[in-house]
């Protein structure tokens, strides 16, 4: 309890005694909330919770803090930070002018209250020492004590530390990733950041489901690039194959029917293994036989079964598929098999059906998992993965597709298939690719509820930083897990290569 009663601006010129009494009040509030120090407390030298005051607060979300006055200063990351009000005084005010009694009132004050988790330390507890804002010099220096022995991908600069780049740890695709964001955040072109840097600096394979063709151009340096990078990228842009539709021979996105397993080749005629048993079956004979028939020769079959098959074909549009060539060798799974191929663009947008997307998209999925006994690790990149492996998928094909995805999610890594799985919403995947991601890149979300669901699916991700994600602007980002020991908020860099489709220019909403 406290007893004041300090003269105040309005005490002096004469104001009423109740507008004397709330300056007053304010004045022992403000020089209250103004003087408490910003103090740390940890009692096992991995976590601590902080107090500071909300006059000229500089401690953020994410921030890098220095723990100092125990032992050696430690280096710290804020995890949460929130307002806490508690009581602490009692106040007797000052009496009115013709000497009646002073009020008594109690003084709230606010201040911030958070935890953080020690990044850098000697793992002693501490009590009470000082935290503040790290330095950028200070945490750069950290950045590089920090490194481990696996190539480091440079993405871009850390938000909050004013010139610290913010690597990503190569090593740490070997765990599938998810990368999230509203649509026109950023993710497309981060993506092509993260493919960039992991094709500089890595070995790492690469097939990329690419359905909107944003990566056709990933094999050309765009202009005005960093001119350091684009030496080096010129040289690993070699190993950049993209399979479109429209391409000359050699790399027009093709497939052979016989290439597509049984199962696929039904949902492709929707067939249905019990209504359709005869042409089912009829299906299943010709698959398995020596020279399996080409879709358009069936028509002209007489056997009533195949002829049947035949018309379903016609009828469904299947013989006019643009992915058909008969007469040329080769086709898309083979370029994906070429382990001479360092990268492979799969032009799903320059396919003019969904049924011939879903079709590609399946089988590529499909032959990758077929072939995962060769133990040959593989970063399978899915771009818009809400289309290509729905968690409700529309037909039995684009299920096929997500139920290849799945699988590759839940049992792929320890066969080198590591997945990068890209989506506006975590929601719109299916639940068991979410929940085996193990890194997190987390581009601005348009909800709170998009914010719970991922920290739903990221529980080792702080909850705090994955709400932050709603206020993110273009371009902004959280990374975390194997790729980020510590979940980093970043700006991502420039791009190396080429956009493919680029937004549209808003140019009709010039000002006049
Ligand atoms: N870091 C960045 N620097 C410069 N431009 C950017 C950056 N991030 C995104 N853009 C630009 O913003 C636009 C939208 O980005 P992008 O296509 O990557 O969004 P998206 O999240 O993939 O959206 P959608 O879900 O609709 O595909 C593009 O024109 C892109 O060039
Ligand atoms: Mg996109």
């Amino acid at each position: 309890m406290s007893d004041i009663g300090g003269k105040s601006s309005s005490a002096a010129s004469g104001q009423s005694g109740f507008g004397r009494q709330l300056d007053t009040f304010r004045e022992v509030r403000r020089n209250l909330e103004a003087s408490i120090l910003p103090l740390a407390t940890s009692v096992d030298g991995r976590r601590f919770s902080f107090q500071a005051s909300l006059y000229g607060l500089e401690l953020q979300v994410g921030s890098y803090v220095v723990l100092e006055g125990g032992g050696s200063p430690c280096l710290g990351q804020v995890l949460t930070l929130e307002l806490d009000r508690q009581p602490v005084t009692e106040l007797t005010l000052p009496g009115g002018a013709a000497g009646a009694a002073g009020a008594r009132t109690e003084v709230q004050i606010q201040y911030a209250r958070g935890e953080g988790a020690v990044l850098e330390g000697d793992g002693a507890p501490f009590h009470n020492v000082l935290v503040r804002v790290a330095s950028g010099p200070e945490v750069r220096a950290w950045l590089q004590r920090s490194e481990r022995g696996y190539a480091k991908l440079q993405l871009g600069e850390l938000t909050l530390v004013a010139g610290a780049p913010c690597t990503a740890d190569a090593s740490g695709f070997d765990r599938h990733t998810f990368l999230c964001g509203q649509s026109g955040s950023g993710k497309t072109y981060s993506l092509g950041v993260i493919l960039e840097r992991l094709l500089i600096e890595t070995d790492l394979r690469m097939v990329v489901l690419d359905p909107n063709s944003d990566f056709v151009r990933l094999g050309q340096v765009r202009v005005g690039a960093d001119p350091t990078l684009a030496a080096r990228y010129q040289e690993a842009a070699r190993g950049v194959a993209v399979y479109s539709a429209g391409a000359p021979a050699g790399r027009r996105l093709r497939l052979h029917a016989a290439e597509i397993d049984p199962a696929m080749q039904a949902a492709l005629l929707r067939l249905d293994p019990v209504n359709d048993r005869e042409e089912y079956a009829e299906l299943a004979d010709l698959l398995a036989s020596e020279n399996p028939p080409t879709l358009g020769a069936l028509t002209g079959s007489d056997h009533p079964a195949a002829h049947r098959l035949g018309l379903r074909v016609r009828s469904l549009g299947v013989d006019r598929f643009s992915i058909w060539a008969p007469s040329e060798s080769g086709s898309v799974l083979d370029a994906v098999r070429d382990q001479g191929i360092r990268c492979v663009v799969v032009d799903l947008g320059s396919l003019p059906t969904r049924e011939e997307q879903a079709l590609i998209a399946g089988a590529v999925l499909g032959d990758l998992w077929r072939r995962r006994q060769e133990h040959a690790p593989i970063l399978i990149v899915i771009d818009e993965a809400h289309n290509v492996c729905p968690a409700e998928p529309s037909d039995q094909l684009v299920a096929m597709a997500a139920e290849h995805a799945t699988r590759i999610a839940a049992e792929g890594r320890k066969f080198g298939l590591y997945l990068l799985v890209s989506t506006q919403r975590p929601q719109k995947i299916p639940e068991n690719v979410l929940s085996q991601a193990d890194n997190l890149v987390l581009m601005r979300l348009n909800s709170l509820a998009d914010a719970a669901f991922a920290q739903g699916a990221f529980s080792f991700v702080p909850p705090s930083l994955i709400e932050r994600s709603v206020t993110f602007r273009q371009g902004e980002g959280l990374i975390a897990g194997k790729i980020s020991p510590h979940p980093a908020l970043l700006r991502f860099g420039a791009r190396i290569s080429q956009e493919g489709g680029a937004d549209v220019p808003a140019t009709w909403a010039a000002a006049r």
